[in-house]
């Protein structure tokens, strides 16, 4: 069983959120386990102090190395040596493939930071690696952490009621061994056909709603042609999304190319 520990100031506020939505099925289905660990319960000072003033002067508070290292350390004892995470917005960035990565871990340890963050020598001293969620910052790991747990414990076997959604997802890894079984971005059995890094767009019932009606394709009961649709419809989007990330990079001039409607 997969295990992912926690060390965060607000442990009531992740476990809520832990013990509902898909983390909390595979809570239930015994495939993850999850443990929130108050940090400030090591502290050593009857005030509980768990951050100070920076070094240097400047605004704000930081985490002080201390009571994480003795969480950390009491945390490793009970459950054996942890791949250890700490969420911090200058961190490598989190993508699909980095929960691949972690999806062959164990059991993984995640410091959600506060205030102006936490004492670098928690990474140099403790061995934590830093992971950021995006080019933005919010007032804890606490968010960040869940995201990337979620993001783990969806890919676990077990985990999602059908297999395939996983296999399907945007970001995908499409060079999965099973990948030839996938339904929705299946090109046919044509294995020099361009992939898409994102997933076609779906509809449901009702088939015509507020004036928009379902793609016909998709009633057809043609299975060769629904799966042609979705491909070209999935590398469409891919296509969007290339075009968003030329126009939005930094010193970017606007693309020579006019942006076909987006769905
Ligand atoms: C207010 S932030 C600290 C920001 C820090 N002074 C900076 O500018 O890089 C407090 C904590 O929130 C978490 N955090 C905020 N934004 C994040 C992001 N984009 N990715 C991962 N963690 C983030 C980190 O744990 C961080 O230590």
């Amino acid at each position: 069983m997969k295990l992912f520990v926690v060390l965060t100031l607000f442990p009531e506020a992740m476990e809520a959120y832990a013990s509902s939505s898909i983390l909390g099925v595979a809570r239930h289905k015994g495939l993850v386990r999850t443990e929130f660990i108050d940090f400030r319960d090591f502290a050593r000072d009857r005030h509980r102090t768990v951050d100070d003033r920076p070094f240097g002067g400047g605004p704000g508070m930081v985490l002080k190395p201390e009571p994480i290292a003795e969480a950390v350390e009491w945390a490793e004892a009970r459950h054996g040596a942890c791949r250890k995470i700490a969420l911090c917005p200058s961190g490598r960035r989190f993508q699909q493939g980095v929960a691949e990565e972690y999806l062959a871990e164990e059991r993984i340890l995640f410091l959600c930071g506060r205030y102006e963050g936490f004492d670098e020598r928690i990474v140099t001293v403790l061995g934590f690696e830093k992971l950021s969620l995006g080019e933005f910052v919010l007032a804890g790991g606490e968010l960040p952490a869940l995201c990337a747990i979620e993001a783990v414990a969806r890919l676990v076997p077990g985990v999602l009621g059908d297999e395939r959604s996983a296999l399907e997802d945007s970001y995908a890894r499409r060079d999965a061994p099973d990948d030839n079984q996938r339904g929705g971005n299946q090109r046919d059995g044509n294995e020099q056909a361009p992939r898409a890094d994102l997933d076609h767009p779906h509809w449901t019932r009702p088939r015509l709603w507020r004036g928009a009606a379902v793609p016909e394709v998709l009633m057809s009961g043609d299975h060769a042609a629904i799966a042609r649709f979705r491909a070209a419809e999935a590398l469409r989007r891919d296509q969007l999304r290339g075009l968003d990330q030329l126009r939005t990079a930094p010193g970017a001039a606007a693309p020579a190319v006019r942006r076909p409607d987006s769905r």
